[in-house]
């Protein structure tokens, strides 16, 4: 492979000279800047997330872990250090409402605070930041080996689509759907990949074209209005996406689009596959009906870079995430393996199976 495109994000320790800090590559200036910004404190950790500086649901998950570190940090030494913490995480828990991710980093730091119950301000923070680090590195390793499970899904010379980034952008370093790709290249496959474009935001154009051109890996962007006839036309082998939570049912919430994109896959009898590891998977939510979905701002839409594309006082409607219905998902591959209909008994076992990493227990 090519060259590896710079961290999606990195814990900076506090030094003699400087804070603590989460250094993100911020993600709404690629690809035509790399900037890294320092999180220093919990408030600028929320923008970062709210703003989409760093996104994709694992990538939230692992930043906001960092912000309540972070939180406990500016707390040290004001006697209120589990108060300081727990707000941290509420206000982080504000930031995005679809990816699960997020709520199941939030509650394994919360989990990490209540076992530090009498500890030093010193210690709590060590506890907190020694957890960050533990869902970091775990979200590096099991997307590693979800994206094993499903390079084995692919031809030696393959052809796949996929909507919008879930690629080592939107994780802590790797990739859920990208990740397939980067396992089956290093497995020797030939792949190449359509990449939608994903308006409004455009994270297909942006930020997967970016990082698979990075690693040397053949990319084509396409309008999302152009992926029917690409299906049709271009020997696609597979659609792969990532997902932002799966409920018990199987139901998949992704980026808007992605429901069009696997009924177009169906209708031209095309695998689409879901790949996410397991802290994506929401067993308290029996149907994607329950899922909770984004609405984002007008302007994305109505002027989204810079330019105005629509009259003003026009009405717009914004989700960011829609979903698709089970029916329609070929395969959902996690870091256990691949899962086919009906998947409520195996999401119900390898959903189980996900720990309180925070305190330490392994998967
Ligand atoms: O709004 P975004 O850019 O955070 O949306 C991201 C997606 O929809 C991804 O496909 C999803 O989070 C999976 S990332 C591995």
């Amino acid at each position: 492979m090519a060259a590896e495109p710079p961290p999606t994000l990195q814990w900076r320790e506090a030094s003699s000279q400087v804070p603590p800090a989460l250094v993100l590559l911020d993600q709404t200036l690629l690809p035509v800047e790399e900037v890294l910004r320092n999180c220093t404190d919990v408030e600028t950790v929320a923008e970062a997330i709210e703003s989409l500086r760093v996104r994709g649901a694992p990538a939230i998950g692992v930043a906001a872990a960092y912000g309540v570190a972070l939180g406990a940090w500016h707390a040290r030494g004001t006697g209120a250090g589990a108060t300081t913490v727990s707000a941290a995480v509420a206000r982080l828990g504000r930031t995005r409402p679809t990816a699960v991710n997020l709520f199941w980093a939030l509650d394994c730091m919360q989990q990490a605070l209540d076992a530090a119950t009498g500890s030093s301000d010193d210690e709590l923070y060590a506890t907190l930041v020694a957890a960050a680090q533990r869902i970091d590195a775990d979200d590096r390793r099991l997307c590693r080996l979800l994206g094993e499970h499903g390079a084995a899904l692919l031809p030696d010379d393959a052809t796949v689509l996929t909507h919008c980034n879930a690629g080592s952008l939107a994780t802590a370093g790797w990739g859920t759907a990208l990740g397939v790709i980067y396992a089956a290249v290093e497995q020797g496959k030939k792949v190449r990949v359509f990449a939608d474009e994903t308006r409004p935001l455009l994270q297909g154009a942006r930020l997967t074209a970016w990082e698979l051109q990075r690693r040397g890996i053949d990319v084509t962007v396409i309008c999302d209005v152009a992926a029917a006839s690409v299906l049709r036309d271009h020997r696609i082998d597979c659609v792969i996406t990532g997902a932002d939570r799966i409920a018990a049912n199987g139901d998949v919430a992704n980026k808007i689009g992605t429901y069009g994109v696997a009924l177009m896959a169906r209708a031209h009898d095309i695998p689409f596959y879901v790949a996410a590891p397991t802290s994506t998977v929401d067993l308290e939510l029996a149907s994607g009906d329950l899922i909770p979905i984004e609405e984002r701002a007008a302007h994305e839409i109505t002027e989204g870079f810079g330019r105005r594309t629509v009259p003003t006082g026009v009405n717009v409607y914004n989700p960011a995430f829609d979903v698709t219905p089970h029916h329609l998902v070929s395969a959902i591959i996690t870091e256990h393996g691949v899962a086919r209909m009906p998947y409520d008994s195996v999401l119900q076992t390898w959903g189980k199976a996900i720990p309180a990493i925070a305190t330490g227990a392994s998967r």
